[in-house]
């Protein structure tokens, strides 16, 4: 079977607020809840695991045990940095005996069950996917506040997530980087890991609705998008 991982274990304290923002209400629930509802309804997915902190775990663990998901869950406590999480969520993963698992960003409540299948599909053949958004605008490079160059915009993709790989390549990847010390500001997603190998990671083209709650503004914005859905 494949299962998601889904790293919350953050203080993710940008907002400026007290509670992390995968904690945040939007229609009702929780934007981690939200989340894993996705993966809950697709056929794809035989088990959720979730890396929370030690304070989180067991309020939400509550909320877990009322919210009626099909699949079983495992929480697990989260890791000083967000690849020790990601590790952590590997170890708990294993009992199942997964083939492909997808990591998924807690504050990514509007990916699609579609999405999240056809990343585990190219996964499955390749080895590893991930959910990416052609540029739009043209990218520069810049130091100093001057332009260096103009990087040609039809090869640059913005990385979403999910991400999914065969697990045995990801728990390489994530073992490999860690015997490398590799700096946590610049393994800021698990493809980067898995390309340190030089394995291949296919892309699978997203969505603008993929949303990551990440501003006040995108607050705003998942609210409505949460009604529009609702109708
Ligand atoms: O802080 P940042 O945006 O890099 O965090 C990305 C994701 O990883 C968030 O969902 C956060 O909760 C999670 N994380 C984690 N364990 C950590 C740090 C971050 O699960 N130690």
């Amino acid at each position: 079977m494949n299962v998601a991982i889904i790293p919350a274990a953050g203080s993710g304290l940008r907002f400026g607020g007290e509670v992390p923002k995968q904690f945040l209400m939007i229609a009702g629930e929780p934007i981690l809840l939200h989340t894993m509802r996705r993966f809950d309804r697709c056929p794809a997915i035989g088990g959720i695991v979730v890396a929370l902190s030690e304070e989180a775990i067991e309020s939400f663990g509550r909320v877990i045990d009322g919210a009626g998901l099909r699949l079983p869950v495992r929480l697990v406590i989260g890791g000083r940095e967000r690849s020790d999480s990601i590790r952590h969520g590997l170890e708990a993963a294993r009992a199942w005996a997964p083939e492909v698992v997808a990591v998924h960003d807690a504050v990514r409540p509007f990916v699609t069950v579609e999405q999240i299948a056809a990343v585990i599909e190219r996964a499955r053949e390749v080895g590893g996917a991930i959910l990416a958004l052609p540029a739009t605008d043209t990218i520069k490079e810049v130091d100093s506040g001057m332009i260096v160059r103009t990087i040609d915009r039809r090869r640059i993709w913005r990385a979403q997530t999910p991400q999914a790989f065969r697990y045995d390549l990801l728990w390489r990847a994530n073992e490999e980087a860690r015997a490398a010390g590799l700096s946590s500001a610049l393994t800021t997603d698990d493809a980067l890991l898995v390309e340190r190998l030089g394995a291949p990671v296919a892309i699978v083209e997203g969505s603008v609705h993929n949303l990551k709650i990440t501003t006040p503004e995108d607050l705003l914005l998942a609210e409505r998008l949460f009604e529009r859905e609702r109708g």
